[in-house]
């Protein structure tokens, strides 16, 4: 029978299946005891799940056997879900976030870097702003921030009294992003603890208040952030951006398990850079519809193409998005119309 210290020590080099993040800072297990001179691990996962429950029992045992020690007892239980609370507010005392006032959380992921999640967000969150008051718009991606460019915003925010970080606000939009804090030389070796700090420090830290709707711009992938963004505040769903090739195509799957896995509602895919309109012709230049077969797939729903425009990348490097800038072009309802789409889900 091993002590708690090292049995805590040794689960924290087993990770969540799927991830990169360990099972004791992904917050699943709670409580380690010994009966029977038979240690007996308490896991509580996010949903039930007998597939990830075997993983997690296998990839324990093959650590507890590495070391020689005796193979545990498990007693597995599943999140339950309390007046909107999330996960976050089970886990241990140190992760309690005291939660801004926002009503809706709309994360923008994709499986794939570079296929336009930050123009989506930026744009999604003008196109919200149109039909919703107070939105706000979140950068939850530390290592390549891009809504200072997006959005043409080269000024530091200021604090409050209470040392609160005030969002900055344009188009209407009260935004926060790490790249109004650093300059663009300035690069940060980003480990997990600290993604971890760093994204409960944006919605801790940053005063809110007055923001009803927060759209959050995500990094690529399916890493640390996400999964800190899930435990801290209680997502009220997710979109998974991609472009119509194969190679996008083939991690939208892991994004949409991300989001299935972690019992946050998925409220569909959208497809960026699905075609070029050249006056009535419209050309396919990455294979129109992947997105949307794609959806049909794995059964969730596709909220609608945008299709490449030099307009949109223009706007994108000098901070005047196209649902700003040229409201009634094609892109500028492409976005709306997938505004208005998951406004209803919502
Ligand atoms: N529909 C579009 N038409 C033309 N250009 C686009 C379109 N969507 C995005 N772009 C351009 O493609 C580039 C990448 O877009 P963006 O930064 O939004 O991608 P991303 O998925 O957020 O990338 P990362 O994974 O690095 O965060 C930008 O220069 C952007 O302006
Ligand atoms: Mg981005």
């Amino acid at each position: 029978m091993e002590n708690k210290e090292t049995i805590l020590t040794l689960l924290k080099e087993v990770n969540f299946p799927g991830f990169t993040r360990d099972i004791i800072s992904f917050g699943i297990i709670k409580d380690i005891t010994a009966e029977n001179n038979l240690n007996k691990i308490f896991i509580e996962l996010p949903k039930k799940d007998e597939e990830i429950a075997k993983k997690i029992v296998q990839d324990i045992n093959n650590a507890f056997s590495r070391e020689g020690y005796q193979l545990p007892e498990y007693e597995f239980s599943v999140y339950q879900k309390q007046g909107g609370a999330s996960p976050a507010s089970n886990a241990p005392e140190e992760n309690k976030v005291n939660l801004p006032n926002i009503k809706k959380y709309l994360a923008v992921a994709s499986g794939k870097g570079g296929v336009g999640k930050s123009t989506v967000a930026v744009n999604l969150a003008l196109a919200f702003s149109k039909k919703l008051s107070n939105m706000g718009l979140m950068d939850a991606d530390i290592w390549g921030p891009s809504i200072p460019m997006m959005c043409g915003i080269d000024t530091k925010p200021m604090a409050t009294k209470d040392e609160k970080i005030i969002p900055i606000e344009k188009f209407g939009i009260k935004m926060m992003s790490i790249g109004f804090l650093l300059s663009e030389e300035d690069t940060v070796i980003w480990r997990g603890p600290m993604v971890h700090g760093a994204i409960k420090q944006f919605v801790e830290d940053v005063e809110w208040e007055g923001v009803d709707n927060l759209v959050i711009d995500l990094p690529p992938g399916t890493g640390d952030a996400h999964l800190s963004l899930i435990q801290t505040v209680p997502l009220s769903g997710g979109v998974i951006v991609t472009t119509p090739q194969d190679v996008a195509l083939i991690d939208v799957k892991r994004g949409i398990q991300m989001f299935k896995k972690l019992n946050v509602p998925l409220l569909g895919v959208i497809e960026n850079m699905s075609y070029l309109q050249n006056g009535d012709e419209i050309i396919d230049i990455f294979g129109r519809g992947g997105g949307k077969a794609m959806a049909e797939k794995f059964d969730v729903p596709f909220l609608g193409e945008i299709p490449i425009d030099p307009e949109i990348r223009k706007g994108g490097d000098t901070g005047l998005p196209v649902v700003h800038n040229s409201p009634n072009s094609a892109s500028a309802k492409a976005f709306n119309d997938i505004a208005e789409k998951l406004i209803d889900k919502l």
